[in-house]
């Protein structure tokens, strides 16, 4: 009978097979789909797996960290980490419209991406986490390839690398199982959904270093809340806005005129249509009551109660 346990004997035997002896590479993003397929590669030919990790400081609070010490320190395997926060700011400063900022992040991703390959040597294969309802969506692997590549992540077109998919016949739910399988933490197996071009896109308007810091922030009390009420696993998103917003406020006896941040939790099943998610008052207020309590930059929050349609899930 079919269990995941042979599933994952049949790949890590058809990798192994596949690539002989040359060498491999991986993006890894941090989200479910990319760790998985790299720890099963990994655990198919080792050090010819070689990861590149681009940071481009638009993630959430201790993520790229996570990343690192996950597949360096646990798993062992190859990877080059890149700190290309400044980069990827410099090209976004004073850019506020979203397609733009969606278009010079992945333009960005590709050219860091690649300056990395360029100099390992002789590549022959790229690991893709693309899933079943990609490949069926898209018709072809590498019709799958061009929408990850839209959605950041993608293959470098000009670098002529055969593809290794070896989540291609799974969905989500069950690269999650292979996943704990294959032992990678719950904290990366369980991961909400992030979008590539990340907190750029729940930052309205210009992008600056001190608006994601306190974003990040938020965004890290949203998580933490969620999780202690036992919420995240059943909960497609849930996250934090910065809007471009400040209103009067008081604090002890003075007036402060701060930020506002915007809370959006939702339901849904492939992200195509969405329902806000009726969250417990008591989880409401203590979002709500850390928020403003722990960052001065924001003195009021408010809770999104629109669904998709005519709402979309992110704010940008
Ligand atoms: P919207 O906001 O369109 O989001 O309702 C639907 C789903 O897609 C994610 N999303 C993105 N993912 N690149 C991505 O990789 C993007 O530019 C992007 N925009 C939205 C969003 O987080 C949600 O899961």
């Amino acid at each position: 009978s079919w269990t995941m346990e042979s599933f994952l004997e049949t790949e890590v035997a058809e990798v192994h097979k596949t690539v002989g002896n040359r060498q491999v590479l991986c993006a890894l993003s941090g989200g479910v789909d990319s760790s998985v397929a790299a720890v099963l590669v990994h655990r198919a030919i080792g050090d010819q797996l070689t990861c590149v990790f681009v940071d481009h400081g638009l993630l959430r609070k201790g993520e790229a960290e996570q990343v690192i010490s996950t597949f360096r320190d646990k798993f062992h395997i190859n990877l080059i980490a890149v700190d290309a926060e400044e980069r990827f700011l410099s090209r976004l400063q004073g850019v506020t419209d979203p397609e733009r900022k969606r278009k010079i992040i992945g333009e960005e991703f590709i050219r860091v991406f690649e300056e990395e390959a360029a100099k390992l040597g002789q590549i022959d294969y790229l690991v893709q986490g693309t899933l079943y309802p990609d490949v069926v969506e898209s018709g072809t692997a590498t019709a799958a390839v061009i929408k990850s590549h839209h959605n950041v992540g993608g293959l470098p077109e000009d670098m002529k690398l055969k593809l290794i998919e070896p989540l291609r016949w799974l969905f989500k739910d069950e690269v999650r199982v292979l996943g704990e399988e294959l032992g990678i933490p719950e904290e990366v197996v369980w991961r909400q959904p992030f979008p590539g071009p990340g907190l750029a896109i729940r930052i309205l308007g210009e992008i600056t270093k001190d608006k994601l810091e306190v974003l990040r922030e938020a965004d890290a009390i949203v998580l933490d809340e969620i999780k202690k009420a036992g919420l995240y696993r059943s909960i497609w998103q849930a996250f934090a806005v910065l809007p471009q917003m400040k209103s009067v406020g008081v604090m002890g006896d003075e007036r402060t005129y701060a930020y506002t941040a915007v809370l959006r939790a939702v339901q849904s099943n492939d992200g195509m249509t969405a329902d806000w998610v009726r969250l417990p008052y008591e989880v409401l207020e203590s979002i709500s009551s850390r928020i403003v309590n722990e960052l001065k930059e924001i003195n009021r929050v408010v809770y999104d109660i629109t669904s998709k349609p005519p709402g979309t899930i992110e704010w940008e």
